[in-house]
């Protein structure tokens, strides 16, 4: 991870973030311990929570000296790092900001940073019922982190912890993707470009135009039930594939989940249509008999890339924790004069991470030369 790299270098010299606690609520993968070290460098003291029980590794754990466990329940660690009196919060999924901002504030919190979509969707939805008290950056919705993370990194280790889990052929298949967002649209990609049939499933008619556009075919769900040998779904939303559409597949359908939270797939449901208990066929694989078919459901519907696989390969999560460690710097030089409520990262920490990612990768650019410059920042023309 050379830009984390790059920046711990920096903040062990700098120290900008001295004395700051800092309560994060990450995947604990190898990339989170890389961040949680460029944080300490610069002097942050970390208190490391995980919001999903399946994607903890736990030999990064143990590496960090921190008492998380793959399958623990994620309340305990999310409770007694919202309880650390932070000074600044990382969050994936929002549960940490939730719970902090429910217990009170502590004195001197300069705000916190949220990695996804879904848990923006949340705290502004907190926001809009006037009960958010603290500042919080979208993270999620910094440009190098829609591009890099959303469609390049789901985009790949959402397909990579299918494979894994089933070993499937994906050329040939055809895959129904639900949700044609930043991440959807980086699954369909890489779906397309392994030899795969791509049906784009969504519910808004501009989404579903661009996905038409681009070359695939766009179904409502009933009807691409009835095609689809995988489906992907990866809206942010609940029930996406419920009970009606499980009637509808494929003898052998597969089904995953890519999107944060288990709700996306109706897994009561599919309990309830299948006679008797599922089969764990491969680990992480579960058999549900149903009338005239089965159907296969990857990590009980949980976010199949960390539970399957390895979440984002490191040069993804490099981007997107170079910019959350330039994030806590900056809130931590603004102290506490931001108001409360959901705001945009400023552009010039994505314009700074995409500077010093093009650096790793040896990649030079133009500049602008005075003559342009002049002529873009005036009407004359
Ligand atoms: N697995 C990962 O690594 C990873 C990474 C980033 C985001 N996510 C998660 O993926 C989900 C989607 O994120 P995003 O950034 O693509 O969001 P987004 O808002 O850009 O896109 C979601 C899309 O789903 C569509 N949608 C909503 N309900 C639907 C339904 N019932 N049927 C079909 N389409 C529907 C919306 O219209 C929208 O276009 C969120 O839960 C997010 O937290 C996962």
């Amino acid at each position: 991870m050379p830009v984390v790299r790059s920046i711990r270098e920096r903040f062990a010299k700098e120290t900008p973030l001295d004395g700051l606690r800092v309560a994060a609520c990450l995947h604990v993968t190898a990339e989170t311990a890389n961040l949680v070290r460029a944080l300490e460098a610069g002097g942050a003291e970390v208190e490391l929570a995980a919001p999903n029980p399946l994607s903890t590794q736990d030999d990064v754990a143990e590496a960090l000296g921190v008492d998380l466990r793959r399958g623990q329940d994620p309340a305990e660690g999310i409770v007694r790092a919202a309880n650390s009196k932070p000074d600044a919060v990382i969050d994936d999924g929002g549960d940490l900001v939730v719970a902090l901002n429910e217990e009170g504030v502590p004195d001197g919190f300069v705000g916190a940073t949220e990695e996804t979509t879904v848990g923006l969707v949340r705290l502004r939805a907190l926001e809009r019922e006037g009960k958010l008290s603290m500042p919080v950056l979208a993270l999620n919705e910094a440009a190098t982190e829609r591009v890099f993370n959303d469609r390049y990194g789901t985009g790949q280790s959402t397909l990579d912890g299918i494979l894994r889990a089933t070993n499937v052929l994906l050329a040939g298949r055809t895959i129904v993707v639900f949700g044609y967002g930043f991440t959807g649209r980086g699954i369909a990609l890489r779906a397309r470009g392994a030899g795969a049939w791509v049906v784009v499933c969504e519910v808004d008619p501009l989404r579903a135009l661009e996905a038409r556009m681009e070359g695939y075919e766009v179904l409502p769900a009933a009807d691409a039930a009835e095609r689809g040998d995988l489906f992907i779904t990866v809206t942010g939303n609940r029930g996406v594939l419920r009970g009606e559409h499980f009637k509808r597949m494929k003898d052998g359908a597969v089904i995953a989940n890519a999107g944060h939270f288990d709700v996306e797939i109706d897994v009561a449901a599919l309990r309830k249509a299948a006679k008797g208990e599922p089969d764990e066929v491969l680990p992480l694989v579960e058999r549900y008999e149903l009338p005239g078919r089965t159907i296969h459901l990857l990590a009980a519907g949980r976010v199949v890339n960390l539970a399957a696989a390895q979440g984002h390969p490191a040069e993804v999560m490099d981007i997107s924790f170079a910019l959350q460690a330039l994030a806590i710097e900056w809130l931590a030089r603004a102290g506490e004069r931001l108001e409360p409520g959901v705001v945009a990262v400023p552009a010039e920490i994505d314009r700074e991470v995409a500077r010093l990612k093009l650096e790793s990768l040896g990649v030079g650019i133009d500049e602008l030369t005075k003559d342009q410059e002049r002529y873009l920042s005036s009407w004359l023309r």
